[in-house]
């Protein structure tokens, strides 16, 4: 069976790319990480993917006529690979629609926060600020809006008297390397689907209850 193609474009640490290669390497998650794209040369999640022998590309947007020319030519880098899904791991750029065209529902996206609150840079301490006390993490599917998509899974953690940022971003990190590979696996099975701005998950053989199929009569 052709295993799925897997690109991941990231900015930073990486600490959620390495869940991820670690859930394909324990065997769990059945697909090809193709390759790394960083806008960051300096990223350390670049030494990731050296490790475990992915190619990565350093591409910036600076060195482009314009944001569309990037994301054309990262969308390009992927279609060349066979990519069939798009993770962003720490991707510190809002994603152009180019990408977002060339893969349709194909693109998605870990937020520390549980969406629709709190979107944007921050969502760890925009939760503290606000004193809400359960926060999370939220997979999505990536549209053209800032953490807008449509939700694929979601974890809650609690928000605790006495956690500063740094004590709330680990618990929901732990759970994002939990749900971030989960998600990812459930796409590949072929059990996700959107429709509308509702993301169903399927957990039947192909075919069966599909979505797209209509309602038998009667
Ligand atoms: C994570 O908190 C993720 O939710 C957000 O960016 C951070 C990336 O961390 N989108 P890492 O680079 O995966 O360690």
């Amino acid at each position: 069976m052709n295993r799925l193609k897997i690109g991941v474009l990231a900015s930073g640490r990486g600490s959620n790319f390495q869940s991820i290669i670690d859930a394909v390497d324990s065997g769990h998650l059945k697909v090809t990480l193709s390759v790394l794209i960083t806008d960051n040369p300096g990223a350390f999640v670049i030494e990731r993917a050296r490790k475990h022998g992915i190619e990565h590309l350093v591409m910036q947007p600076g060195q482009y006529a314009s944001r569309d020319e990037y994301f054309r030519s990262v969308a390009g880098m992927l279609k060349d690979r066979q990519v069939g899904l798009v993770v962003l791991a720490g991707f510190m750029r809002i994603v152009g629609r180019p990408l977002i065209e060339a893969f349709p529902w194909r693109v998605m996206n870990i937020h520390p926060a549980l969406l629709p609150s709190f979107p944007g840079l921050h969502g760890q301490r925009q939760a503290l600020d606000y004193g809400v006390k359960i926060s999370g993490c939220t997979v999505h599917f990536v549209d053209e809006g800032m953490d807008t998509g449509p939700v694929i899974i979601q974890s809650a953690v609690p928000v605790l008297d006495g956690d500063d940022e740094e004590a709330l971003s680990a618990r929901i990190l732990a759970l994002e390397h939990k749900i971030y590979p989960e998600a990812i696996k459930l796409f590949s099975e072929g059990k996700v689907e959107v429709s509308g701005r509702k993301v169903v998950i399927r957990d039947a053989v192909a075919g069966e209850g599909s979505l797209t199929q209509p309602p038998v009569a009667g």
